[in-house]
Parts: structure tokens; sequence; C-alpha cells
């Protein structure tokens, strides 16, 4: 039996048992045998959950990169490493060996060096997902500069409070991307957020649409004239276990974004290992993460757990949409994909196209399907399964976070019998708990609780970057001496978890978690807004959508709705991002209050959800008569 590769149920229990029973010594095992170390560690695991400290595999050196790249070189030299798909069917799919994917890092790596950044600088990646994303990314690592890669979607603004909250030296950005029929004018999203980054000394950027741009002398450089002149080696930094490796910021319920911080060890050895087994990968799969790297699942599934375990891991630069419905399964034909991994939302958007689109294609090579990001919902499941499983292909739903770095609660395919909605059992290593109100365990089956986990595992985030009391706060204060994840669960009879949904003002939409706080923030900013109040309602492609309630300094009566509307739609636009837009915005006389004043959106969230018979008592709020007269206002 190997602990690394688990291939039935018993072996999952069997594994299970000593991983929870002896943690120490069966993460030992994986990572002495699985991973190659420039020195070993001390000690496996130190931890107190009330600092709250962890450290993984302590004082052990190494380099990531070495993991994903240079040790698979004799074996897997031309083995094909990326394939990238780019967003017009019409240009053609790239192959990037390991080897050509190793000469391009190192290259990559001596540009980021000719440029000033050392082992422990911040370097911003801001670019579109194309083959210079997991470039620069493995670059960053090879060097020992931390990446706080900031998915291309986001905003001028949102984009600038990340470069200052981690105080990066450097962005890499692209002159613009595609995005289905679209493009996107990246190159000034980043001037235009660079004008209150004071700290930004260099901006490489790569050449992908051909637009032009202006680039600032002294500071902006043409990354392809870059690359060609540099060298193709670069011995790889020695980081120790416990250096950080990148910063990904995560919506928390209010405040900035968090800045959650991962290792290099820990993390490494947990991607990889989840990877290996969630997806069951077999040498010459063919993997397809249709995540963006600019979120957590594509860097722990496209980037670092695949090439780990000398995978091939494709990149899509498009939507699912361009040029028709049909793109995704023509992917999966085209390059003969075997593990696909997505999100419920993109599921629920296919199958309102019915199976046209799934019918004309060849799916024959596909062994395993993944869903992540959010509860998936049991249509979408069934619809997922039938057409484009044939029920053939186990689903994976996968129950993770940026804070967890990687996978947590999983099925294994062709090991645990699946069911529709429930991520089932906790992986290998994961100790979950469900709690009460009291602060209290619920134990024994069939009961529903909040999710915590009791134990530390090698992939959780080490702190909030600049802030480690909110990090205390956030997530070790809730419940003693448990991780607090946020989300509530079910536990069934057989002792299956079932996700079902943020507990806090966090709101998944899309796959996206947007904090309510920053929305309101935005929204308040408009002259005529006196106060707002975010919810998410049910979408059926969405899984939720923001409903925003919002009272007017002149109770609105002289100005034009709609147009209002549109200016606190764009405000959002600007300072966050088009995923974060009001699907509906009602405009109130006034929001129903606790007697210390705390908007109550609990009831808002249940009239936005057309639930007002499940209001409960309202008649100790502040203003009980707002309520009905939203009610009767209600979009
Ligand atoms: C939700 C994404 C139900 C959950 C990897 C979690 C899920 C948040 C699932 C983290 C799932 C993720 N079933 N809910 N399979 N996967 N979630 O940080 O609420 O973008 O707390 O990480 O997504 O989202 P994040």
């Amino acid at each position: 039996m190997s602990n690394y590769h688990i291939k039935h149920l018993e072996e999952y229990y069997q594994v299970y048992r000593k991983s929870v029973r002896n943690p120490e010594q069966f993460w030992d095992e994986i990572a002495e045998e699985h991973f190659v170390w420039r020195k070993k560690w001390d000690n496996v695991l130190s931890w107190d959950f009330t600092k709250p400290e962890v450290k993984w595999f302590e004082n052990a050196k190494l380099n990531i990169t070495e993991n994903c790249l240079d040790r698979h070189l004799p074996t897997r030299g031309d083995k094909t490493a990326i394939i990238f798909e780019p967003n017009d069917p019409k240009e053609q799919a790239q192959h990037i060996t390991y080897s050509q994917l190793h000469a391009r890092v190192c290259k990559f790596a001596n540009v980021l060096k000719d440029k000033g950044i050392k082992k422990g600088d911040r370097v911003c990646i801001y670019l579109p997902m194309i083959p210079e994303l997991a470039i620069s990314v493995l670059a960053c690592a090879r060097i020992g500069a931390i990446h706080s890669v900031v998915f291309a979607g986001f905003s001028a603004t949102a984009l600038s409070t990340r470069i200052n909250d981690c105080d990066a030296k450097m962005v890499i950005t692209s002159d613009g991307s595609y995005r289905g029929s679209k493009t996107i004018d990246l190159k000034g999203i980043v001037d235009e957020a660079l004008e209150d980054c004071p700290n930004i000394d260099s901006v490489l950027v790569a050449k992908r649409i051909n637009s032009k741009i202006s680039m600032k002398d002294g500071r902006d450089h043409w990354l392809q004239p870059l690359l060609e002149d540099a060298h193709q080696d670069f011995t790889a930094e020695v980081m120790d276990a416990e250096d950080a490796l990148f910063i990904l910021y995560t919506s928390g319920s209010t405040g900035k974004p968090k800045g959650m911080v991962h290792s290099s060890a820990g993390y490494m050895v947990y991607t990889a290992y989840t990877f290996k087994n969630v997806f069951q990968y077999k040498e010459d799969d063919i993997y397809w993460c249709t995540a963006d790297i600019g979120w957590i699942t594509g860097h722990s599934y496209i980037v670092y757990g695949p090439l780990a375990n000398g995978a091939t891991t494709v990149m899509f630069e498009g939507v699912p949409s361009y040029p028709d419905f049909g793109r995704f399964w023509d992917i999966v034909q085209k390059h003969k994909v075997n593990q696909f991994y997505t999100a419920p939302t993109a599921i629920r958007a296919l199958a309102k196209q019915g199976t046209e689109y799934v019918d004309k294609h060849d799916l024959s090579s596909l062994k395993v399907l993944g869903t992540v990001g959010e509860p998936i919902n049991e249509e979408a499941w069934h619809w997922y399964n039938e057409n484009i499983g044939k029920k053939k292909s186990p689903i994976v739903d996968t129950w993770w976070q940026t804070e967890t770095g990687g996978i947590m609660i999983t099925p294994i395919p062709f090991s645990t019998p699946t069911k529709p909605t429930y991520a089932t059992l906790p992986f290998i290593g994961i100790q979950p708990a469900l709690m009460d109100e009291n602060g209290d365990e619920i134990k024994g089956n069939q009961v529903e609780g909040r999710l915590c986990i009791k134990y530390p595992w090698p992939g959780i985030a080490r702190t909030i970057w600049g802030d480690h009391q909110r990090y205390k706060d956030t997530y070790f204060s809730a419940y003693k001496n448990m991780y607090f994840t946020g989300d509530g669960a079910m536990r069934d009879e057989v002792g299956y978890y079932r996700i079902t949904g943020r507990v806090d003002d966090v709101i998944i939409v899309s796959g996206h978690n947007l904090g309510t706080a920053p929305i309101e923030d935005a929204i308040n900013e408009h002259q005529a807004v006196a106060e707002s109040a975010i919810v998410g309602f049910p979408h059926d492609v969405k899984g939720s959508a923001l409903y925003g309630y919002i009272t007017l300094k002149d109770s609105g009566e002289s100005r034009n709705h709609d147009n209002l509307r549109k200016e606190i739609n764009q405000l959002i636009t600007d300072r966050i991002g088009p995923i974060a837009k009001l699907d509906k915005i009602q405009f109130t006389n006034g929001l129903p209050k606790t007697r210390s004043g705390k908007i109550m959106r609990r009831i808002l969230r249940k009239i936005a959800s057309n639930e007002t018979d499940k209001l409960g008592d309202t008649s100790t709020l502040l203003n009980p008569e707002v309520v009905q007269r939203i009610i009767d206002e209600k979009l």
C-alpha cells in the first residue's frame, strides 16, 4: 500500500486513521518520500492555535520550483507541462514542455534579479491567463520573491489597495487581455492604480494584444526583449520551509481584503498530495482546471499541485461562452482532457444552454469531474453527472478555501461513493468538527453546525500579511483551539459532509467571494447616498446575486432612480470590479436596525429572498415600521 496514492475506500479509511492518529509521522513520510529537499526538517510540526502559530517541516530547506520543474527534467523533460489554449480557437494552442518551462522560468527569474528583486520582496502579478502568468509565478518562487497575484478582472482601486497592502516593488502585467470578443486595457488599469502606489519601482509588460499603450520611462519595460537576453539557467534560491511563498487576497466580511500568506514547504506538500488523490492523476493524463490563476484554485490546482506531480495542466485564456457555449467541450475533445475541474456557476450557465453543444462533442476522454467554489445544487450536480460524465465519471465536490491552501473535504474518485450536493468525507489528515452556538462540538451524525477544523494540516495559511491579530480574530477566536471556516455544514447518517454556505457576511457570486462591507463603502461614496446594506439572494446561474438596499440623503424624490442605479454600479465597478455589481437596487426610506443601531441584515436577506413569512419577531427593532414598507416596495 502506498500512502501517497489511495485507490479504494478501505485504503482511504486506513490511511485516514493513520493520518489522524499520528499526523506527524504520516506527513513526515509523505514529505520524505515524494519531494526533493535541500535539507530535511528538524521537526515535523509545532503548533498552537491560541497564538495562533503553525510550523510544518521546521528548518527544512527547499525551493518549490525544484520540485515542480528541475526534478522532472531527467524523466519528463519532453513531456508537456502546460497546454495553453488561447481565447480565440483559431489561434494555435501551445504545448510547453517541462524543459521549456524550466528555461522560461529561469530566464524570467534572471530578469527579476536584474530589476533588483530579491528574496522576500513582494511582486504583484496582474496578468490574463497566458503562459507568462504561470511563468512569472514560478519565477518569483525560484528567486524567493513573494508573489501576489491579483485577478485581472479587479479594478484599478482594488489593485492599488492590494499593491500597497503588501508593499510590492514591482508589477507584472500585459498590454491588454482578451476576454471572449472583447479586449481589456490592462496596462491602462495598472497605470491608474500606480498613481496611488509610490513604492512600485518597475513594471514588466508582456505583449498580448498588440495595443498601443503608454510606457513610462524608467519604470515600464517590455518583457519579451528582456527575456530574450536573459540566461536560461538560474540556481534556485534556498528557502526555509516556513518562508512565505505567496500572498493571495480574499474578501472578509468587514474591512479591507485579507492577504493570506502561504508557506513554501507545507503548501507544496499539501497541494501536491491532494492533487494526486482527488483527481487520481496518472502519468499521461491531461488535466484541466478552468479557474483563473488569480484565485487560490488556480494557484493550487493549475500551477503548484499539478506541476509538483509532473502533470500536464491546461491553461485556458478565454470564457465558456466564446465563440459559443460549446467551448469547454471543444477543449475537452481537442486536448483529450481526462480530469476536468470547474465551478457550479459555470455548470449552471452551460446547463441553461441545454445539451445541444455537449452532444456535438466527444467527451469520452473524461475520467474525473470536479467542482469547487460554492455549494453545488442538486440540479446542476445531476446535469453534470449525466451529460458531461455520462454517469461514469465520478464528481468530486471539493470543499476548501483560500485560507486552507488545498482541498479539505472531498470524495476520492473511484473510492468514495458520491452523493449529490455532498462534499462527503474529510481528506486525509483533516479533522473537521461541527460546533453549536454555545461553542460546543456537536458529536454524532445527522447534525448541523458551524464547520471548524481541529488540527493543523500542512496547507493552512500562516497569517494575514501585516495583521496577525486579524488572523487570530477571524479564524481562531470564535471557537477555542479550532480553526473556524466561516461556513455552515451538515453531517449525514454515514458521516458525509454537506456544506450549506457562509454563515458570515461573505456572499459568493459566481464563485467569487465578496465581502459586503467594501461594496457598501463604495456605494456610500456616492454623494446622494446616506446608507446602504448589501445582502445575497438566490440566482439560478450565479448561485447568489447581490441585492442592495439604499437610503438617500434627500429621500431621492428629486432624482432619477435609474441613473442613480447606473452611477452606483459604476462606482462599484471602479472601486472593486464588475463582479461586485448589484443585480437589484431598492431605494428605501430606512433600514431595519437593532436598538444599538446595527443594520439587521438577516431581515433584509429574507425579504430579498422572498421569505417574508420567515422574518421572525421584528417588534424589538428600533424602527419596526420600515420593514413592511421595504416589503411593499420590494423589486
Ligand atoms: C465556498 C475556493 C460548498 C465556501 C477554493 C468556502 C464551497 C468558500 C465549496 C471559499 C464546495 C468552496 N461546496 N461551498 N465544494 N468550495 N466553497 O476562498 O463557502 O475562493 O468558505 O476558495 O467557498 O472560497 P475561496
